[in-house]
């Protein structure tokens, strides 16, 4: 075995330590000096970005900065040097550096000056992000996997009542049209009246189709596009969408938004995907009420957000599932699967919203979610 260097200086005995650190550390540890001037790069470092040894001593910094970056970054150095206005300098960042064959990789870099004989060098320390970033990728896919899956389940579930709900504008068609048919086989056609139910026979195939397209939209796999919507409708379609007609007969539904409301920035799908949860929720909770009541409102909330909330007269929530409502697979239903208010919260939180769970007076449930609002200038 070769025996290990034996430094006869202090300085020397410091330079072994850095540089054994430099070898150990996980993340890569770049110096440059006050021209962006590499001066020293540890073994890790030049292998992630695909170099040899001390290749890169010497070279820029530039040829591991991606454009557009690589043009700001002398810029800064200067700017720093100049008003020692820091940026970087003690912050840390999220960026991407470029490897020897141009490839990109994220990384979190940070960075400490020290000073070398009265000149700066720049102490870079930088994480490659890589493996925490195909995570975030894998456990976004899987969250958008669910969300899909569980509306798909949720389109099972309408499958029957939707049948029925276009059953009857079908059967209206259907009268309508030999009715109209009837008035021109007559001796002395009525082509008015004639025309007059073929007119509303069409307005009936209109339904129809406004009823498979809201559940077309409803099922389709959404990319997490942000619109900015009036919350109004996006709430009657969901009740639409989502209350049978024959539960529509049993319960009530009052929607109260003010007209002054101003518009929310979501994606429409998933927000309704939201409501169709808390409206299930609601009627389900609501099933033995003799006279079964949910209402809808909303108000403003803290300037830059709006709160929805959904108020039913059930009763009210299980005080032993109180602090895990919003947890997967918590249910008080011996047939729920106890995703629904989980997959709210997912969604309301990637919207940068809360979700949270009130009591109602006298008895019932009040679930609410605040979501940003659309600022005036945004599409
Ligand atoms: N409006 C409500 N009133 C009373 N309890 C409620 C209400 N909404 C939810 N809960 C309680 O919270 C639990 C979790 O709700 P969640 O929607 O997550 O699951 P679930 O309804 O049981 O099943 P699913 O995943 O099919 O929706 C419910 O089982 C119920 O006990
Ligand atoms: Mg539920």
């Amino acid at each position: 075995m070769k025996a290990p260097k034996e430094p006869d200086t202090e300085l020397g005995r410091r330079d072994l330590l850095v540089e054994a650190l430099l070898s150990l550390s996980p993340d890569m540890i770049v110096t440059i000096d006050q021209h962006s001037v590499i001066q020293s790069i540890g073994a890790v470092a030049a292998t992630m970005l695909g170099y040899e040894g001390n290749e890169l001593v010497g070279q820029n910094v530039k040829v591991m900065i991606p454009p557009p970056y690589r043009d700001e970054h002398e810029a800064n150095v200067r700017r720093y040097i100049d008003t020692h206005e820091a940026h970087i300098i003690g912050v840390g960042r999220k960026l991407e550096a470029q490897r020897k064959d141009g490839t990109l990789f994220p990384i979190y870099l940070r960075v400490a000056e020290v000073w070398d004989g009265g000149n700066p060098l720049f102490v870079g320390l930088i994480h490659d992000l890589t493996k925490e970033e195909q995570a975030k990728d894998r456990e976004q896919e899987m969250r958008t996997a669910m969300q899909h899956m569980s509306r798909v389940a949720s389109m099972g579930e309408m499958a029957t009542g939707l049948a029925h709900e276009i059953n009857q504008p079908l059967t209206a068609i259907n009268q309508y049209l030999s009715a109209a048919s009837h008035q021109l086989r007559n001796g002395k056609p009525d082509i008015a009246s004639a025309q007059e139910f073929i007119e509303k026979a069409s307005r009936q195939t209109e339904r129809t189709s406004d009823i498979i397209r809201s559940l077309r939209k409803f099922v389709r796999f959404t990319g997490g596009e942000k619109t900015r919507c009036a919350l109004e409708p996006l709430i009657r379609e969901t009740i639409d969408l989502s209350l049978l007609e024959s539960e529509r007969k049993r319960i009530t539904v009052d929607v109260d938004i003010p007209d002054t409301l101003p518009d929310v920035l979501v994606e429409p799908v998933q927000i309704q995907q939201v409501l169709h949860n808390l409206l299930r929720n609601a009627l389900e909770a609501t099933a033995k009420v003799v006279r079964p009541h949910i209402r809808i409102f909303a108000k403003p909330h803290r300037e830059t957000h709006v709160q929805i909330c959904l108020e039913d007269n059930g009763p009210g929530i299980d005080s032993a599932l109180k602090d895990e409502l919003f947890e997967r697979f918590v249910s008080g239903k011996s047939q729920g699967l106890g995703i629904g208010l989980a997959i709210c919260r997912s969604i309301v939180s990637a919207h940068g919203g809360t979700i949270w769970a009130e009591e109602a007076e006298p008895t019932g449930a009040r679930f609410c979610f605040a979501i940003p609002a659309a600022t005036r200038s945004q599409q």
